[in-house]
């Protein structure tokens, strides 16, 4: 296996960590402030463009794999086999579906002046992005857990 290959792989696999538990607090952290009517402060704001950044370095790797990866292989024959499919297909669509709901997420949210309304909007996007990647990774069928070393 190249070397290029394997260290992004392992970067890519790294950081899904970031991204999964940054989203995770950001939607612990937005549904405790909208039953307790808490505002939209400085650690959310930190939070939610750490989210972002981690999202974008995500997909910059994925986009770097995709066009190294062993398993990303295009012919008219990888659309036949879900093994092969979900690599061309599957994967790279959700995951982008994914990195523009958390870039929604931020950059639908950065002017409002409604702390409830910046709460709640950052919840929905979040959730339906956790949810698109949680699906994603359950159908490549390496499991939640892992790094490929
Ligand atoms: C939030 C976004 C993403 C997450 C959470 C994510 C997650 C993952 C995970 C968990 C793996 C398996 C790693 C392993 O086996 O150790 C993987 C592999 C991969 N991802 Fe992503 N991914 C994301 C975005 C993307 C994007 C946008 C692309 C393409 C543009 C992409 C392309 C790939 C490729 C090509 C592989 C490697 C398959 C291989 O060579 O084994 N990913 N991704």
């Amino acid at each position: 296996m190249n070397s290029l290959y394997s260290l992004t792989l392992l970067f890519h696999s790294t950081v899904r960590y970031f991204v999964l538990i940054a989203m995770l607090v950001t939607i612990y952290r937005s549904i405790i402030a909208l039953v307790q009517g808490k505002s939209f402060g400085p650690l959310d704001e930190k939070l939610s463009v750490w989210l972002l950044i981690m999202a974008h370095t995500q997909l910059i790797l994925g986009l770097v794999l995709y066009g190294i990866s062993p398993a990303v292989i295009f012919s008219a024959a990888s659309m036949k086999d879900p093994g092969t499919r979900y690599w061309l297909v599957e994967h790279i669509t959700t995951m982008i579906i994914a990195v523009i709901l958390i870039t929604l997420s931020r950059v639908t949210t950065k002017n409002l002046t409604d702390d409830a309304k910046k709460h709640r909007r950052v919840l929905i996007y979040n959730v339906l992005a956790g949810l698109l990647i949680l699906m994603a990774i359950q159908m490549s069928g390496r499991g939640f857990l892992g790094l490929p070393i």
